[in-house]
C-alpha cells in the first residue's frame, strides 16, 4: 500500500517536471512568446537534422553550417520542448562542443570553430588570423548562451550532457582569459563592452560553479574595471548601437539574474541595465523607429530595414507591430541576428520587469521634443570621453558627438558601422537619413535643434565632408539638396560650397544600404579649420522650397 502510494506520487511527480517544462513557452507572455514562436519557426526551416546543425543563415554559403546560431537554437529547442526538441538540442551541443578547440597552448583554445567544415585553424590553408579564421568572441556567445541553457533548461538534459557543457564552458572561460586589449591582435578591454560584460560574467559564474576562486576573482576584477567605466556617466563605452546595446543587454540581464549573490554583478547589473534602458529611452524615436545617432556602431542606417538585435527587446516590451522590425522578419537585412532571439525571449520574464516604466512608455509614443547631453569613453581610443548630443523634435532627430580617437571608424576601426553624425526625418514615405562617412580620427560634431555643426579640429585643406544620403521612393534620382524629400537644408561653414554628388548604386553598398553621396572639399590652399553647418527643416513631403 505505501509502495503503491510512493510509486504514484513519484509518478505524479515526474508527470509535473514533464508537464511544467513542457509548458516554459506557454508561461511566456504574449510578446515573447511569439518572439521565440517566430524566430525558431525560421530557425526550423534553416535546421539539417541529419547533420545536427543549422545552415549557414545567409543561404549563400554551399550549404556549409554555423556554429554560433546553432548553439542558439539549441538553447531555443530546450525553451521550447516539443517531440523531439530536447533530442535535437542534445545532438546540437555536442556536435559544438566537438568543435570547440581543445589546445590549451592556442591562442583560440575555447572558442568554437566558426562552421564544421574549416580546416583546422593554424594549418597551411587555414592560417591562425583573429576575427577571421576564428572569432573570440564566439567562446561569450556560446558559452552565455549555455549557462542560460543549464540554468533554465538543466533539469530537461542527462547528467552526461551537462557535465560536458560545464566543461566546454570551462573551457571557454579559461581560453577567454588569454584575451588581452592590446596584445597579439586582441581588442577585449573594459570598454569592448558586449565581449567584456559576457566575460566577466562567465568567469565569475564557472568560477562559482567549479570552485575554482581565482576564476570568480579574474571575473569579480574585470567587472569592476567595466562596472568603473561604466559610473562615469552611466553609459556603456561601445554606446548606442541597435545591434550591440541588445547584445549588452542579454549580458547585463545574465549579471542581474545568474551571478552568485556575492557578486559586484548581482545589484549593479540591475543598475546598469535600467540606466542602459533610460538612455535608449531618451534616443530612440517612436516615430521614426530609429535610435538618434551618433552610432557606434550601426549595421544600416535606417533601423526599419535592418534586424538589430535592441528590436527583439522592443518586441518583447510592447509587441512586434511597434517594434523597428517588418512583418517578414527575416527579409531585412543582419537578419542573421533573429538567431538570438530565442535567448532574449527566454530571458524576457525576469529582464522585461526591470525596464523603467517611463522607458517602456517613451519607446511607445513620442515624449516630445527634447535633447540628450551625455559621454562615453572608450579607453585606449579615446583621448577624452566622446561627448555626445542629441535633438528629438516630431519626425526628426540629430545626433552627434565629440572626440579625438587614436583610430579611423571608431573603436571598431570601421567607418561602415562608425556614425558620428547623423540626422534622420519622415519623409513621408520612409525614413530619410543624412549619415557623415568617417574620414577623421577627431571629429566634433554638435546636435542642437535644428542643426548639426561638424568640425574636424585636426584637418587640413585635403578633408572632406562626404555625407551619404538616403535614396527617395518618389525622387529616384537625386543631384542637388533641392531633391531631398520632406527636408529644407541649408549648408555653410568653411568648406567650399560646390559639392560632388555621386552614388552607391553601381557601385558598393554599405550594409546593403544604397546612398547618394555629397561630398563638400575644402578650398584649395585653405588655412580654416574645416566645418560644415547644417541647418534643417521639416517641409512636407512634396515641398520644393528652396533655402
Ligand atoms: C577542455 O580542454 C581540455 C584541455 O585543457 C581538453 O582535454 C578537453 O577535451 C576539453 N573539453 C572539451 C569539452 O572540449
Ligand atoms: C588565475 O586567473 C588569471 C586570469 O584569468 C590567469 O591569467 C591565471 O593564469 C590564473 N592562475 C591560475 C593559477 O589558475
Ligand atoms: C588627439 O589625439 C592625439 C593622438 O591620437 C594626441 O596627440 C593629441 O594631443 C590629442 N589632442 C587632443 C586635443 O586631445
Ligand atoms: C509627422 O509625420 C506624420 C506621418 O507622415 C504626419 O502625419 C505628421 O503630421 C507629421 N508631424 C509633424 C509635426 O510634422
Ligand atoms: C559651428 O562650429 C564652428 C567651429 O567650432 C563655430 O565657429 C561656429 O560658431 C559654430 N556654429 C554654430 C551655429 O554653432
Ligand atoms: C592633411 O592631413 C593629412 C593627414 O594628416 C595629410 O596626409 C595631408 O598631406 C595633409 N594635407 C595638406 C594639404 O596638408
Ligand atoms: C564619396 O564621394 C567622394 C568623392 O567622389 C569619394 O572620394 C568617397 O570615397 C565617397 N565616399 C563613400 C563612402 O562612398
Amino acid at each position: 500500500m505505501l509502495f503503491t502510494l510512493a510509486v504514484v506520487l513519484y509518478v505524479f511527480a515526474i508527470l509535473c517536471e514533464v508537464s511544467a517544462a513542457a509548458s516554459f513557452l506557454s508561461t511566456l507572455a504574449e510578446h515573447p512568446r511569439q518572439l521565440l514562436e517566430e524566430s525558431m519557426d525560421w530557425l526550423d526551416a534553416k535546421y539539417d537534422p541529419e547533420a545536427g546543425y543549422l545552415y549557414d543563415l545567409s543561404a549563400a554559403a554551399a550549404l556549409r553550417h554555423d556554429i554560433r546560431n546553432s548553439a542558439w537554437y539549441a538553447v531555443g529547442l530546450l525553451a521550447r520542448n516539443r517531440d523531439g526538441d530536447v533530442q535535437q538540442a542534445t545532438k546540437i551541443i555536442k556536435n559544438v562542443i566537438r568543435g570547440q578547440f581543445k589546445d590549451p597552448a592556442k591562442q583560440w583554445y575555447g572558442t568554437y570553430q566558426k562552421y564544421p567544415e574549416e580546416p583546422p585553424v593554424g594549418s597551411v590553408s587555414y592560417p591562425p588570423k583573429i576575427y577571421d579564421t576564428w572569432d573570440p568572441n564566439w567562446r561569450g556567445f556560446v558559452s552565455t548562451a549555455f549557462i542560460i541553457g543549464l540554468e533554465e533548461f538543466g533539469h530537461l538534459i542527462t547528467p552526461d550532457i551537462t557535465r560536458l557543457v560545464q566543461e566546454s564552458i570551462y573551457n571557454a572561460t579559461v581560453g577567454d582569459s588569454y584575451r588581452v586589449g592590446g596584445v597579439d591582435d586582441d581588442n577585449l578591454y573594459p570598454s569592448y563592452s558586449n565581449p567584456a560584460l559576457m566575460r566577466a560574467f562567465a568567469s565569475s559564474w564557472t568560477g562559482k560553479m567549479f570552485n575554482d576562486e581565482n576564476m570568480t576573482r579574474a571575473g569579480e576584477t574585470y567587472a569592476k574595471e567595466i562596472i568603473d567605466l561604466f559610473d562615469r556617466a552611466n553609459t556603456l563605452s561601445e554606446f548606442n548601437s541597435g545591434t550591440y546595446t541588445g547584445v549588452s543587454i542579454v549580458a547585463l540581464t545574465t549579471w542581474a539574474k545568474y551571478s552568485p549573490d556575492t557578486s559586484i554583478m548581482k545589484t549593479k547589473g540591475v543598475q546598469m541595465l535600467q540606466e542602459t534602458w533610460k538612455m535608449v529611452g531618451d534616443l530612440y524615436h517612436p516615430q521614426l523607429k530609429n535610435l538618434a545617432g551618433p552610432w557606434d556602431r550601426g549595421y544600416g542606417f535606417d533601423m526599419n530595414k535592418y534586424f538589430s538585435i535592441i528590436a527583439a527587446h522592443i518586441w518583447c516590451l510592447i509587441g512586434k507591430s511597434a517594434a523597428p522590425v517588418i512583418d517578414k522578419v527575416p527579409m531585412m537585412s543582419h537578419s542573421a541576428d533573429f538567431a538570438i532571439s530565442p535567448l532574449v525571449a527566454i530571458l524576457s520574464p525576469f529582464h522585461d520587469k526591470l525596464v523603467p516604466g517611463t522607458t517602456v512608455g517613451s519607446l511607445q509614443n513620442f515624449q516630445g521634443e527634447h535633447t540628450v547631453d551625455t559621454s562615453a569613453y572608450s579607453i585606449p581610443y579615446d583621448s577624452y570621453p566622446r561627448q555626445i548630443t542629441a535633438w528629438l523634435d516630431d519626425n526628426i532627430s540629430i545626433g552627434g558627438e565629440s572626440f579625438n580617437e587614436s583610430v579611423i571608424g571608431g573603436p571598431a576601426i570601421n567607418p561602415s558601422q562608425f556614425n558620428p553624425a547623423v540626422i534622420q526625418w519622415n519623409t513621408g514615405n520612409e525614413v530619410g537619413f543624412i549619415t557623415l562617412y568617417a574620414t577623421e580620427p577627431s571629429i566634433n560634431a554638435i546636435a542642437r535643434p535644428g542643426s548639426l555643426n561638424i568640425t574636424y579640429p585636426l584637418g587640413n585643406s585635403s578633408s572632406t565632408f562626404q555625407l551619404l544620403i538616403s535614396p527617395f521612393r518618389k525622387k529616384p534620382e537625386v543631384s542637388t539638396w533641392k531633391d531631398l524629400q520632406g527636408l529644407n537644408i541649408k549648408v555653410s561653414g568653411t568648406i567650399d560650397p560646390k559639392y560632388s554628388v555621386s552614388s552607391s548604386f553601381t557601385d558598393d553598398a554599405i550594409n546593403d544600404f544604397m546612398f547618394w553621396n555629397f561630398t563638400y572639399s575644402m578650398p584649395p590652399q585653405s588655412r580654416l579649420v574645416p566645418n560644415i553647418l547644417l541647418e534643417v527643416e521639416l517641409s512636407g513631403a512634396d515641398s520644393t522650397r528652396v533655402s
